[in-house]
């Protein structure tokens, strides 16, 4: 096969963290790439030679293969040319936890006279059976000769590049085999085992996924949670339990608990499904509760370990929803803020990342802080909500002169720092899912005192 015959014309649907790395990774493996945005300041930014979100290795690839891409506002020339048209728009939950399908919905109706196609193909995260009401609507416009697959994606924010290219595994979910080879040929050099199924199960595949992966979590926080009312270290617990391999150590660090764009709306909308089929799931249901209560929970220790919150300055470090992202999208720091605002406490904060232009509190005038010291100063405790590695190369000695107390509480919700460190540095060190660590001077006060 020549290189010119594996390269083929796609159109993508949607110029955000999936769409976006999507088109530029398939930009990569050498086809020709349409991105299609309905935000005009998204494609006037990409036209521009700009990046309008944070993933690292984004911008090199985009600017490496631009002679393969182009952007438009413009469904009907997106595919004019387009052999297949990519669905990767965004699912946000509706009041009831259902995914909001309307922008899929917009997409396949701009479609309707692309009979040209080969296939149409969603990557965005949809429910159970979206593909079999999608295929009857191609079919009653006229296009039951276009193919139709699923190919769900797995690729975390932060890693998205890597993860595209270098997959455990690529699923397809398609009616033929045909449709599935269609498929599969536009991954050529990547080198992944193919799960190839049909169309519901591949849906299914990225739900059930997902939820694990937040049951993993939610678990870990719960024997987090026990760990600290019985003196075990969750530290050493969860190291020992993930070197027995058929756990494994993945996605049992406890904290604060998930946030993002995809665990907490798919769990949401695979609860939704289960209870709209009238089985309620109710593992997942408490999964969601543990995973809701964490910010909630840590708050409260703060509050007990401080007496009140009121009138007191805490400082958040730390706001997106994990590390090398922007995204503060459920960002557990998000609730923390507004917990403890809720409790008459002021609030600080600082991110090296979390997007400039969000203006919704705390992240706003008031509260943001430029650098960790900043946000410090005048605090009489702080908070670890985002393990930033700028946190654990910072002089946590000095900061703490910046600081009100003698042994300010310095609330570690991501297990990110050395605890020997930060008592030796004066702080008092609350870690999830271990004991409450004093400095030295404290507990020798102590001693004295008893
Ligand atoms: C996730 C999935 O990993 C990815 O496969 C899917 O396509 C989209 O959803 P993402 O949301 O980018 O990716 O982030 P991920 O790195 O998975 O972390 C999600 C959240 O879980 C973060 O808030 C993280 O802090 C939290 N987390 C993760 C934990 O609290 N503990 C862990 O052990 C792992």
């Amino acid at each position: 096969m020549s290189s010119s015959s594996r390269s083929h014309r796609l159109a993508i649907f949607g110029a955000g963290y999936i769409g976006l790395v999507a088109g530029a990774c398939f930009a990569e493996l050498g086809h020709h790439v349409t991105v299609r945005d309905i935000q005009p300041e998204r494609i006037r930014q990409l036209c521009a030679g700009d990046v309008p979100i944070y993933e690292p290795g984004l911008g090199d690839m985009l600017a490496r293969n631009k002679e393969r891409l182009t952007y438009t506002l413009d469904a009907d020339e997106a595919v004019a040319t387009a052999e297949v048209a990519y669905i990767c728009v965004d699912t946000p939950p509706t009041a009831s936890g259902d995914a909001d399908l309307s922008r899929v919905w917009s997409v396949i109706d701009s479609l309707t006279h692309a009979a040209h196609l080969k296939a149409v193909v969603v990557k965005s995260t949809v429910p159970v059976g979206t593909g079999a009401r999608i295929r009857q609507a191609l079919d009653a416009a006229g296009l039951a000769h276009v193919a139709y697959a699923s190919n769900p994606e797995f690729t975390a924010e932060g890693r998205a590049i890597e993860d595209f290219m270098h997959p455990d595994r690529i699923v397809i979910g398609a009616e033929d085999d045909a449709t599935v080879r269609l498929v599969h040929a536009l991954h050529h050099g990547i080198c992944a085992p193919l799960e190839a199924m049909d169309v519901a199960s591949a849906e299914m595949v990225k739900m059930a996924a997902n939820a694990l992966l937040a049951t993993k979590i939610s678990f870990t926080n719960e024997i987090a949670a026990l760990c600290e009312a019985t003196g075990a270290d969750i530290l050493r617990v969860t190291r020992a339990i993930g070197q027995d391999h058929r756990l494994g150590p993945h996605f049992m660090n406890a904290g604060l608990g998930y946030g993002g764009s995809c665990f907490p709306k798919d769990s949401r909308a695979l609860r939704a499904i289960a209870s709209n089929t009238g089985h309620p799931f109710q593992l997942l249901t408490a999964v969601i509760e543990v995973n809701e209560l964490q910010p909630r929970r840590a708050v409260q220790r703060l509050k007990t370990e401080l007496g009140h919150l009121h009138n007191q300055t805490i400082a958040i470090l730390g706001m997106t929803f994990k590390p090398g992202t922007d995204d503060m999208r459920e960002a557990p720091a998000t609730i923390i803020a507004s917990r403890l605002l809720a409790e008459g406490a002021n609030v600080t904060c600082w991110d090296p990342m979390a997007r400039p232009h969000t203006n919704q509190p705390p992240w706003n005038q008031t509260h943001r802080r430029p650098t960790i010291g900043d946000a410090l100063t005048g605090a009489d405790a702080a908070i670890i909500a985002t393990e930033w590695p700028d946190l654990i190369h910072t002089d946590w000695a000095a900061h703490r002169r910046l600081m009100n107390g003698a042994s300010p509480v310095l609330y570690d919700g991501r297990n990110h720092l050395d605890s020997a460190v930060i008592t030796a540095a004066g702080y008092t060190y609350l870690a999830t899912g271990r004991s409450t660590e004093r400095p030295a001077s404290d507990r020798t006060a102590q001693t004295i005192t008893l």
